[in-house]
């Protein structure tokens, strides 16, 4: 089985992680980890696969996540991420919104360890790569620390070796999956008390973290950390990631640097027929708390939409970051 490194990642986040969104912050960090937003099992056997699955070559290491409950469509989707070069695939256990409970897709399915140890244990038989689980602490109702070690237990006996725990619980009815990432607490504790129950086990820490000093003290209990949301709006978060996390020599990059890697990759999308925007949505937090970062953003997210001239709109969002 090929190794990847969990030491870093970037979470998936549905809209946000596409592989736009993942080309470019591979420009910043060569090490993190990234995962694709969640694909659903119908939306790959029966939808557009070549688009659920395109990445480049550059993404990698890159992990695709599945939502879905079903075994043996899992194990279809497992040998098609496979196909397509992904690094890993990770099992959705921790999304809570209605939509995906009605179908027994993520948070839902930590009620049912059983089907979740089928699920994985059909999805890692025929292929090499690590079929790894994202979920969450409990869910109400069902939140004690015994029924979460229930719930590793039975899914790494049956072959998961990596969890990515987002360490607070999602409450199933009444808040929007954006409260259930705000409103019930942080419980860094509680994973902490799975790694040390668990010792064998891969236990990665996900929710609330910003920065790399952060990241540097829980690597002292975790074997990994995934960030999401800072990620997101703090892309240049990751220029510290592969130096000070793993080690290696530091890069001397400038934003501005990135931007112009970025620009064929752009220009290629325009080519192709692609909108700017499509791509300029995600850089807009690379200039935060640079003077100009408004005036940046103002220009990719606003101008960029009005104008025949994409590139020149582009060039000025780059001057704005070198202060011209
Ligand atoms: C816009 C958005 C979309 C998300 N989509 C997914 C998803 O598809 N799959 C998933 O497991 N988690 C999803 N999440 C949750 C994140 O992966 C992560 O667990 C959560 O944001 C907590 O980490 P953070 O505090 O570092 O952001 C999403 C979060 C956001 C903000």
């Amino acid at each position: 089985m090929n190794t990847v490194n969990r030491r870093f990642s970037v979470a998936p986040m549905m809209d946000w992680t596409d592989h736009h969104c993942r080309y470019f912050l591979r420009l910043i960090s060569k090490r993190a980890l990234l995962y694709t937003e969640m694909v659903t099992t119908g939306a790959l056997i029966h939808g557009d696969s070549a688009r659920f699955l395109r990445h480049a070559e550059s993404e990698h290491p890159v992990a695709l996540q599945l939502g879905g409950s079903n075994p043996a469509d899992l194990a279809v989707c497992t040998k098609m991420a496979e196909s397509a070069g992904f690094d890993e695939v990770n099992l959705n256990v921790g999304c809570p919104s209605d939509r995906v409970q009605n179908n027994m897709i993520g948070a839902c399915l930590m009620a049912h360890p059983q089907l979740v140890a089928d699920c994985v244990k059909q999805m890692q038989d025929g292929v090499d790569i690590p079929v790894t689980v994202k979920h969450r602490i409990g869910i109400n109702g069902r939140d004690s620390y015994a029924e979460l070690c229930e719930f590793v237990g039975t899914v790494s006996d049956a072959g998961c070796k990596s969890f990515t725990v987002h360490a607070r619980i999602a409450i199933l009815e009444g808040l929007s999956p954006k409260e259930n990432r705000e409103v019930p607490p942080l419980r860094y504790d509680i994973a902490a008390q799975l790694k040390t129950d668990f010792p064998d086990l891969e236990i990665v820490l996900n929710g609330g973290i910003k920065t790399i000093e952060q990241c540097t003290e829980h690597l002292q209990s975790f074997d990994g950390v995934m960030i999401g949301r800072e990620a997101y709006h703090n892309p240049w978060l990751l220029s510290e990631v592969d130096h000070q996390l793993f080690g290696d020599v530091q890069r001397n990059i400038s934003r501005t640097a990135i931007l112009e890697q970025l620009r064929p990759y752009l220009l290629q999308h325009l080519a192709q027929g692609g909108k700017a925007p499509h791509i300029t949505r995600h850089i807009l937090g690379l200039a935060q708390s640079f003077p100009g970062a408004r005036r940046f953003r103002q220009l990719l997210s606003a101008d960029i939409y009005k104008t025949d001239e994409p590139m020149r709109v582009y060039d000025q969002a780059i001057a704005v970051l070198e202060g011209r």
